[in-house]
């Protein structure tokens, strides 16, 4: 194991990998709370059996966990949907219902390495608990929708795969089997999309023929139905498409289920989610139930998606690039100034500006280089003028001479007039 890389799976963010996954939080965060999501925070590290309780199989074994000092098993969390669970069952009478919270976090699961899955991740969260009514899982696929029409992608670019639970629950039901083998039986389905036909035949046995007639045939449900009807009365229906084979691998849900993908098919999910209506119950022995749903949106499959469409990708590095900018660059001309030059530096940042100066001294052509490079949109240049300040406009080249004295309003002036223009 080398010393001089991250692990496998794991992602050093450089300055601009920085920008750019800043870029995806503040477009995740703008939305969230555009409908009324209020930000929330979780433990990152869990007791292990948090997610034996409920997750599913395919989650417990991909843990990153251990015993820690103290004998407890413990693991960094791979979801949030469980840690929520708690929190709201904890809580549960400190809020009025329905909650509408949104998180952005980091996960870690044990996954095999491959295009689109590491093994740490962002999520953006968004859950809605205590709402029953269908309304609540319009808005929810509505707000998912927008969260990636704001980065520049349109109905084109990516499609809402929804799907009903409880399809596959009555599916099962109706044939009596046992409510144990469920989980398990969901798991092949929602895989089988993924798997040779062969492979998911054998694992399903006899019930091989009616899963695949069932899968071929599509799904109707009047639910289904007003779902899209309330998507269509927002302008979103062309957005999503109705689809049985989204089952999800989790093992809570238990009512509307969707995943994003996108549209040429060459990417895994970029967000997915659903309804877990008995999640909060189950993990507080029946203390608090309430219904919810939520889904979750991935940083690595959305970056992949975001430069692959021209689009998308140009908005994201026009914005990286002008969030690097600095407002101000100060040269130093004359060594003998630097003390006032300082003085001045640091009111303007007390003022809020983004200002850099050259720490020791340098050449004034290689300051002004600096300042270009830095993107700055104004030069104050302190030497032979002093007491007054050369200000050199940098788009334009003007330069004009300013009292020390009244820099500040100068400043100001020159920054409220560009933020109007
Ligand atoms: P999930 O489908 O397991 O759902 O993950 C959501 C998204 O996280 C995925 O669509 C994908 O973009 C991203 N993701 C998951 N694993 C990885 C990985 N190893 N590497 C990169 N990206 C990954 C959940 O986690 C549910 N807790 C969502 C939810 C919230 N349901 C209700 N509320």
């Amino acid at each position: 194991m080398t010393l001089m890389q991250p692990l496998p799976g794991f992602r050093d963010f450089l300055p601009e990998d920085c920008a750019k996954r800043n870029y995806i939080f503040a477009r995740w965060r703008r939305v969230a709370r555009r409908y009324g999501f209020v930000e929330w925070e979780g433990s990152p590290l869990e007791p292990t059996e948090l997610y034996k309780k409920k997750s599913g199989d395919e989650i417990v074994g991909q843990l990153f966990n251990f015993t820690d000092k103290g004998e407890r098993e413990v693991a960094l969390r791979p979801e949030l949907t469980p840690t929520l669970a708690r929190v709201v069952a904890a809580h549960e009478r400190e809020f009025k219902k329905p909650l509408k919270w949104f998180s952005i976090g980091q996960f870690f699961r044990y996954e095999k390495q491959q295009r689109g899955r590491l093994r740490e991740h962002f999520q953006l969260n968004c859950d809605i608990i205590g709402e029953n009514d269908l309304a609540a899982d319009i808005e929810l696929v509505a707000l998912c929708i927008d969260v990636l029409r704001t980065f520049g992608l349109t109905e084109k670019d990516f499609v809402v795969r929804i799907s009903d639970r409880e399809f596959w629950t009555g599916f099962l039901r109706e044939r009596n089997v046992p409510a144990e083998r469920w989980d398990e039986l969901l798991q092949i389905i929602d895989r089988s999309g993924r798997e040779p036909r062969d492979k998911t035949a054998e694992k399903l046995g006899k019930l091989a023929e009616p899963v695949f007639a069932t899968l071929h045939s599509g799904g109707k449900s009047e639910k289904l139905d007003r779902l899209i009807g309330g998507l269509r009365a927002r302008g979103l229906a062309d957005f999503v498409q109705i689809d049985v084979g989204i089952v999800r691998g989790l093992a809570y849900y238990t009512g509307i289920v969707f995943e994003l993908f996108d549209r040429a098919g060459k990417f895994r999910a970029i967000a997915g989610g659903g309804r877990y209506d008995n999640l909060i119950a189950q993990l507080s022995d029946g203390a608090v139930s309430l219904p919810a749903l939520g889904f979750a949106m991935g940083d690595v499959v959305l970056s992949e998606l975001i430069n692959e469409i021209p689009r998308a990708r140009e908005a994201m590095q026009k914005a990286v690039a002008s969030d690097r900018k600095i407002d101000i660059y100060v040269v130093i001309a004359k060594e003998e100034r630097r003390a006032d030059a300082l003085a001045q530096i640091q009111q303007l940042r007390d003022r809020g500006y983004r200002v850099d100066y050259p720490m020791t001294p340098t050449k004034v052509a290689r300051q002004f280089q600096a300042a270009e490079e830095a993107g700055a949109a104004l030069a104050l240049l302190y030497g032979d003028e002093w007491p007054q300040v050369k200000v050199k406009n940098l788009p334009t080249r003007e330069e004009s001479l300013i009292d020390h004295g009244a820099l500040l309003d100068s400043v100001a002036k020159f920054f409220n007039v560009g933020s109007s223009a």
